[in-house]
């Protein structure tokens, strides 16, 4: 079997799943083969005491190294609609109980409003997200209420390029184009970061 082949049986159009099997299909080996969450979060320059939000958090791929990296003396904030997936992170944590994570918070809420305090995130983090959500400017309006004024904010997304599997080409955003939403929303990409050759990682701050 190639490796374009297995990738596209173990990676399919992530829209069609359901919940059991896109909670399976995100914390594949296979996603880790092409995407090393620990890397992202180590680039991204997460570190002990932080505050962090991961918007769209799905079972925990990027929460549980985000977690590690902030510590005891830090706090995770894991926020996902859908209960099922905060059920996959749950039991995620719970399996690597005996790593020395932080605080992992669980907040079932629409990323667009969640009872995250305002202006106390350090980093708000948001992966394969910003291209399925209707009303972006809302949620980046969330997103300015709960961050500290040299916050930093990461949109890592798919790249609108065919790859065989992944979200529809259609339905994606280029880099450009959300460069361009996330100015639309008060913030400036200031640099980048290395999330596997499918994906685009854009650092933001506020303008
Ligand atoms: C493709 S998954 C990505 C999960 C995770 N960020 C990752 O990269 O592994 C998208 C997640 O965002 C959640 N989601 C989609 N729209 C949402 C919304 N408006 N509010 C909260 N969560 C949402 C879905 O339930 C799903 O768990």
């Amino acid at each position: 079997m190639s490796r374009a082949t297995f990738y596209t049986q173990a990676m399919p159009d992530t829209d069609k799943l359901g919940t059991d099997e896109l909670a399976r299909v995100l914390m594949s080996e296979e996603r880790r083969g092409w995407q090393n969450p620990e890397k992202v979060v180590r680039a991204i320059g997460v570190t002990r005491g932080m505050v962090v939000a991961d918007l769209g958090c799905g079972p925990g791929f990027f929460t549980i190294p985000l977690a590690s990296a902030v510590g005891r003396s830090g706090l995770v904030y894991g926020v996902d609609s859908n209960a099922g997936m905060l059920s996959y992170l749950r039991d995620n944590l719970e399996k690597i109980g005996k790593t020395p994570i932080g605080l992992v918070k669980l907040i079932e809420a629409d990323v667009a409003q969640t009872d995250i305090p305002s202006g106390t995130v350090d980093v708000a983090f948001f992966a394969n997200i910003l291209h399925d959500l209707t009303e972006p400017s809302k949620f980046l309006r969330e997103v300015r209420r709960m961050i500290k004024k040299d916050s930093i904010i990461v949109d890592i997304d798919w790249e609108k390029k065919e790859s065989g599997f992944g979200p529809p080409l259609e339905i994606r955003l280029s880099a450009a184009q959300s460069k361009e939403i996330l100015r639309g929303g008060g913030f400036k990409v200031v640099g980048s970061v290395y999330a596997g050759r499918f994906h685009y990682g854009l650092v933001c701050r506020s303008i």
